[in-house]
C-alpha cells in the first residue's frame, strides 16, 4: 500500500476517508499501533507531474510518496517528511509538519500542525507533540552570548509518553525523560535534561546546560538560568526567578564564576522568589513567596523576606517522604 507524504489542499489524494483521521485536528494515521509495525520513508515520487512542479516552485517544498510495509493504511497530509526520517506504526502527523532527516518516530506519535522536528530528533513511543513545536532546533550563537557556544550537539530526544505543548521549543542536545510534560510556550535550551514524569508549565524557561530532575513542578513561567541544577521532587512556584552572574553582564571575571542556584531533593521554592547565583537550596527546604535569596538555606528549613532569613522547619507533613 501506498502512502503519501504530502497533498495538496484539497485532498486530491485521500486516504483520510478510510479512518485514519478520526482525531480531530490530525490529517494524517500512518499505520495501526496493533500492528507496531516501523515506517520507512522512500525516495519514491508517485504523485501527479502536475502535482510536483507546482511544489518544486514552492522553495524546495516537495512532495514525496513513500512505500510502506503492508497493513498499514493510507494517509494524506502537507507534512513534510524527509526520506530519512522513521515513522513508527500508528503515528498521526499534523498539516505543514516537517520532519527532517534522522528524525525517529516510535509507534503512536502524534505531532500536530506545522511542528518541526529537525534532523536526528528522537521520539520514544506514544509522544504527543502539539502545534507549532519546535524540536531539535540548534542555538545560534550571538556576539556577545555568555555562555553559548556552538558546536555539534547530539539531536533532542524524547523519552516514551512525552508531551510536549503548542509553541514550546526544545532544543538540540536536550533529553526528555519518559511521561514528562513540557507544556504549551515552554523553551528549553541545548543540553538540558528533564527527569521522568516531571512536568515543565507553560511559559517555563530552561536556559542551556541546567539538569532537572524526576517528578518535579515547575510552574507557569518560572525562569531557570543556564547551569541550574534541581534534584528530583522539587518544586518551583510561577514567575521564581534563577540567576547565575553576580557581576551582572560585567568584568571578564565573571565568565569564571557563572553558576546557577543548586535544589536539593524535595527543596521547594514560592511564586516570585529569586535566587541568587550559585546558591543551594537544602533538601526539603522552602523558600516562601517573594523572597530574595542571599546564602545557601539548609535543608528542611523555611527561610522568607529579602533577604531571606531562616524562620522555621518545614513541617513533618509536608516533607517529601511523607507525601503520598
Ligand atoms: C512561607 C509560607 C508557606 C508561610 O505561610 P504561613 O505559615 O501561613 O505563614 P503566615 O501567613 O501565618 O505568616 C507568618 C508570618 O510570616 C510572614 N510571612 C508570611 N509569608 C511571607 C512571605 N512570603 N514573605 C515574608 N514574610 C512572610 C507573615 O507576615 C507573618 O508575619 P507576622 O507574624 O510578623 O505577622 C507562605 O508565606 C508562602 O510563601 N507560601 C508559598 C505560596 C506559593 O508560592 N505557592 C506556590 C504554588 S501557587
Amino acid at each position: 500500500m501506498e502512502l503519501t507524504g504530502r497533498a495538496a489542499a484539497g485532498g486530491d489524494e485521500a486516504g483520510v476517508g478510510d479512518g485514519g483521521c478520526g482525531a480531530a485536528g490530525w490529517v494524517g494515521d500512518i499505520g495501526t499501533p496493533e500492528k507496531a509495525k516501523r515506517v520507512v520513508w522512500t525516495r519514491e515520487y508517485s504523485r501527479p507531474a502536475r502535482r510536483r512542479s507546482m511544489d518544486k516552485g514552492r522553495g524546495g517544498v516537495r512532495s514525496r510518496a513513500a512505500s510502506v510495509q503492508e497493513g498499514t493504511r493510507s494517509m494524506t497530509s502537507t507534512a513534510w517528511i524527509d526520506p530519512a526520517a522513521s515513522v513508527g506504526a500508528g503515528c498521526r502527523i499534523g498539516h505543514f509538519a516537517v520532519l527532517e532527516a534522522g528524525v525517529e518516530l516510535g509507534p503512536g506519535c502524534e505531532i500536530g500542525h506545522h511542528a518541526v522536528l529537525h534532523g536526528g530528533t528522537v521520539l520514544g513511543a506514544g509522544c504527543r507533540v502539539a502545534d507549532h513545536a519546535v524540536i531539535g532546533k540548534l542555538p545560534a550563537r550571538a556576539a556577545l552570548s555568555a555562555v553559548t557556544q556552538e558546536k555539534p550537539l547530539p539531536p533532542a530526544r524524547l523519552g516514551d509518553g512525552v508531551i510536549v505543548g503548542a509553541h514550546a521549543v526544545i532544543y538540540a542536545g536536550s533529553r526528555i525523560g519518559a511521561r514528562a510534560m513540557v507544556a504549551d510556550f515552554a523553551f528549553l535550551r541545548e543540553e538540558v535534561v528533564v527527569g521522568e514524569l516531571t512536568i515543565v508549565g507553560k511559559g517555563v524557561t530552561i536556559e542551556n546546560k541546567s539538569s532537572i530532575g524526576a517528578r518535579c513542578k515547575l510552574e507557569t513561567n518560572a525562569y531557570i538560568c543556564a547551569l541550574s541544577t534541581i534534584a528530583d521532587g522539587c518544586f518551583v512556584a510561577p514567575e521564581v526567578c534563577f540567576t547565575n552572574d553576580n557581576f551582572v553582564g560585567r568584568t571578564k571575571e565573571r565568565f569564571a564564576h557563572h553558576r546557577g542556584p543548586t535544589l536539593e531533593l524535595g527543596a521547594r521554592i514560592g511564586a516570585n522568589a529569586t535566587i541568587l547565583p550559585g546558591l543551594t537550596i537544602g533538601a526539603d527546604a522552602l523558600v516562601a513567596a517573594g523572597s530574595v535569596v542571599t546564602r545557601d538555606v539548609p535543608a528542611g528549613r523555611i527561610v522568607k523576606g529579602a533577604p531571606a532569613a531562616d524562620w522555621r522547619a518545614v513541617p513533618d507533613n509536608q516533607l517529601l517522604k511523607n507525601q503520598p
